[in-house]
């Protein structure tokens, strides 16, 4: 016997931020504003990102590079550190990421890399509450995602091994 399993998800695209909510807009302008603290001297790509907490409080950070690249650490991992090292177990509501780029433009959104995801999705696991994603350039389009586990199918996590 064999089962097809199919993995699907829906979010929605708008075409720009004046169609999100007032508190969404805010979230979204900090992260774009916050993008100007990014120490990206190597990759001249600079990420920011807004973490509105369920106590209404709002987190940003940026990604931090170093000479020896690997090193380096995003915008998202940056910003789940200085959550959980603050607020301990304070839930995140919903978190905007957006970026800034030396030579080129910045007007669609970007998703968060794999490393990333992995860390979202154990966040969201651990406070038990799903992490809303806004996703956006310095301009143009805005994907919201209602969970960031959508973006990690078939995740690993702590059951596993704890
Ligand atoms: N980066 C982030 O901070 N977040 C992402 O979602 C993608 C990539 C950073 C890592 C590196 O500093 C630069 O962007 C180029 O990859």
């Amino acid at each position: 016997m064999s089962d097809l399993k199919e993995y699907k998800f829906s979010y929605r695209e708008l075409d720009d931020d004046s169609f999100l909510s007032t508190e969404d807009r805010l979230l979204l302008s900090k992260a774009r504003e916050v993008t100007a603290q990014a120490y990206a001297p190597y990759s001249n790509f600079f990420v920011g990102a807004a973490a509105l907490l369920a106590t209404k409080e709002i987190v940003t950070a940026t990604n931090q590079e170093n000479a020896s690249f690997p090193a380096g650490i995003c915008a998202e991992r940056v910003l789940l550190s200085a959550v959980t090292s603050v607020y301990g177990t304070t839930a995140i509501d919903t978190i905007a990421i957006s970026y800034n780029k030396k030579n080129g433009e910045s007007d669609h959104p970007i998703s968060p890399c794999g490393i990333c995801r992995q860390s979202l999705v154990e966040f969201e696991s651990r406070v038990k509450k799903p992490i809303r994603l806004i996703l956006s350039g310095m301009k143009g389009k805005v994907a919201v995602l209602d969970s960031a586990s959508f973006l990690l199918p078939l995740n690993f996590g702590s059951e596993e091994i704890l």
